[in-house]
């Protein structure tokens, strides 16, 4: 079960772990052998520079998928990752330029990511994470209408980081109610650091407001070998640091997430 399950990873709140948990969660699943791909659901490219491997051209990439509803040949736009059984479909910063084009074909424009990629990943890979940018626009709607389910990370440090979940709980509303089946997996909690008592009201507080049963068991705690490993290209925490706790966290956290399906 669960096959060709495809997750969005969105919070609209900026830096609360987005391309962090995309990037690494998606490298430890292939790691356990799954085929994976992570869609760079996010103009910033971030996920784009940790995966590709050095040198690679991408001439095709999610620009050309959002400029237009013609119909694609999917492959064309997955490369090779540093990591065997992940692969990425890259954007370029480009794409930040298509969101008044993308506005103007509103509604219709909701739905170029999922009728260009949508049956192709369900049907090739085990499981697709889609990055997501920190903004309420056309770009995270694409996301969200290719998904079947949400992972939403908080910045256990950042009270703003719930106003966030609550903005994209209310986005993922709006599309069920336009006939989408789309639904939360569950709240991953970032940066945690126990000794600090603001980091324990907002995670009580992040319980309260969106359900205990809504919070990943698992949670990522600050780290420095994330902090300096975003700097890098073409490196995660599985090249970088293997044995970090940034690292067995996410292994944790890939354990319990394919434990869902
Ligand atoms: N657990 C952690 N420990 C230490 N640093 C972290 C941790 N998680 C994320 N960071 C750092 O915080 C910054 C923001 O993380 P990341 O880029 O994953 O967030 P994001 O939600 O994707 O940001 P954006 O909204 O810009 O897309 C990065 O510098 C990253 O290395
Ligand atoms: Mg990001």
């Amino acid at each position: 079960m669960g096959e060709g399950i495809i997750s969005a990873v969105s919070n609209y709140k900026g830096g609360t772990g987005k391309t962090t948990i995309s990037v690494n969660l998606s490298a430890a699943i292939s790691i356990k052998k799954k085929k994976v791909l992570l869609i760079d659901g996010d103009p910033q490219s971030d996920s784009t520079r940790a995966l590709l491997p050095p040198g690679v051209q991408i001439d095709k990439n999610l620009y050309h998928i959002l400029s237009s509803d013609d119909s694609i040949d999917p492959s064309d736009y997955i490369y090779k990752t540093i990591h065997p059984n992940l692969y990425i479909l890259p954007n370029i910063t480009e794409t930040s330029g298509l969101e008044i084009p993308l506005a103007q074909q509103f509604p219709k424009s909701n739905t170029f990511l999922r009728n260009s990629i949508r049956n192709y990943a369900k049907d090739k890979f085990d499981f697709t994470f889609i990055d997501c940018p920190p903004t309420l626009s056309i770009f995270v709607n694409n996301n969200l209408y290719a998904s079947d389910i949400l992972i939403v990370p908080m910045d256990a440090g950042s009270g703003n980081s719930l106003e966030g979940i609550k903005g994209v709980l209310d986005l993922m509303q709006a599309i069920r109610e336009d006939g989408y089946d789309l639904r939360l997996l569950k709240i991953v909690i970032n940066r945690v650091d126990r000794r600090k008592g603001a980091h324990k009201v907002n995670i009580l507080e992040a319980k309260e407001r969106f359900g205990d049963s809504n919070v990943f068991k698992t949670t990522i705690p600050t780290s420095s070998h994330i902090q300096t490993n975003e700097a890098i290209r073409s490196s995660t925490l599985f090249t970088y640091a293997p044995t970090s706790k940034g690292a067995q966290a996410v292994r944790n956290l890939s354990k319990e997430f394919i434990g869902y399906f």
